[in-house]
């Protein structure tokens, strides 16, 4: 199997990474050149891959093509390549749907979607993918876990999930600059947090991921616990978080609708 990827940025570099120590079975990576400080890295770490300057002759040596460009550039670029009936097409672009997918890599018929995370690089991406695929399904199971979107309204649905990585890091990043702010020093405020992220997932396991149950039993009646969250429940914290997630969704709607 030959993998073809057109954009090495993160979310390329991560898939590469993570496939390269899971020891799927790849014949060949073929990567663009750009960005040329992550493709120059990643041939350092492996034999297996091969670096090019034109994106045609990645499509050409590939089986297996991967689009990792940002949308306004896969639109152009993807135009001016030829590719032929039985490639696979694999692309990370959240705004271009299957039906417009499958015109601008015309005559290809296997176009699958999806969204692996930077996660990737430690096998640990939950990866969305639409419609389903066996062969691209066990690929990134290699590198975390998937799930099968049932539609294309529903793939929409789980990519607004993938918006919450930058949010979830600011919250944690809240915390931290509270600790440093109150003169504890880095190396201790990493230790803490590092623990109590993995720690509350761990909590959350215990919980079967049941929600409810761990907001309450997190809570100590008329304890720290249950005074933050009344505040912020107060301060329509949660609510603004909700009706944001409905409008990365409408804008990712709006998007495929095009
Ligand atoms: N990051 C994520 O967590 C994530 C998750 C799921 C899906 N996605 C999607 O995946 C796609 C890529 O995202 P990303 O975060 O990896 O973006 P990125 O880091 O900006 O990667 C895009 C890459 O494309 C390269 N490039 C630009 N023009 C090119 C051309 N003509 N030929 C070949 N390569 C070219 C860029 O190189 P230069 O630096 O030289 O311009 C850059 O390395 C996007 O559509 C994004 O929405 C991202």
């Amino acid at each position: 199997m030959k993998l073809g990827f057109l954009g090495t940025g993160t979310i390329a570099t991560a898939v590469i990474e993570g496939l390269i120590k899971s020891k799927a079975r790849v014949e060949q990576f073929n990567i663009s050149k750009r960005s040329v400080k992550n493709s120059s890295v990643l041939k350092k770490k492996s034999k297996k891959i091969k670096v090019h300057n034109k994106n045609q002759e990645i499509v050409d040596k590939s089986s297996i093509i991967f689009i990792s460009l940002l949308p306004k550039v896969a639109k152009k670029e993807i135009k001016k390549l030829q590719f032929k009936k039985d490639k696979i097409i694999v692309s990370f672009v959240s705004t271009l749907d299957i039906k417009s997918l499958k015109k601008i890599c015309y005559p290809v018929k296997t176009i699958i979607k999806a969204a692996p995370l930077p996660m990737a690089i430690d096998g640990l991406s939950p990866t969305i993918i639409y419609p389903n695929h066996k062969f691209i399904r066990n690929l990134f199971e290699k590198i975390g876990t998937v799930v099968v979107a049932k539609n294309e309204n529903q793939n929409n649905h789980f990519w607004v999930m993938s918006s919450f990585m930058a949010t979830y890091v600011s919250i944690i990043q809240i915390m931290k600059k509270y600790l440093l702010k109150n003169k504890v020093r880095n190396e201790d405020a990493n230790k803490y947090i590092n623990t109590f992220l993995t720690g509350m997932l761990f909590e959350l396991n215990n919980k079967k991921f049941i929600l409810k149950n761990s907001i309450k039993s997190l809570q100590t009646k008329g304890g720290i616990n249950e005074e933050l969250l009344k505040r912020l429940i107060k301060d329509k914290f949660f609510k603004k978080l909700e009706n944001n997630l409905n409008k990365i969704f409408l804008r990712l709607k709006k998007a495929n609708d095009k």
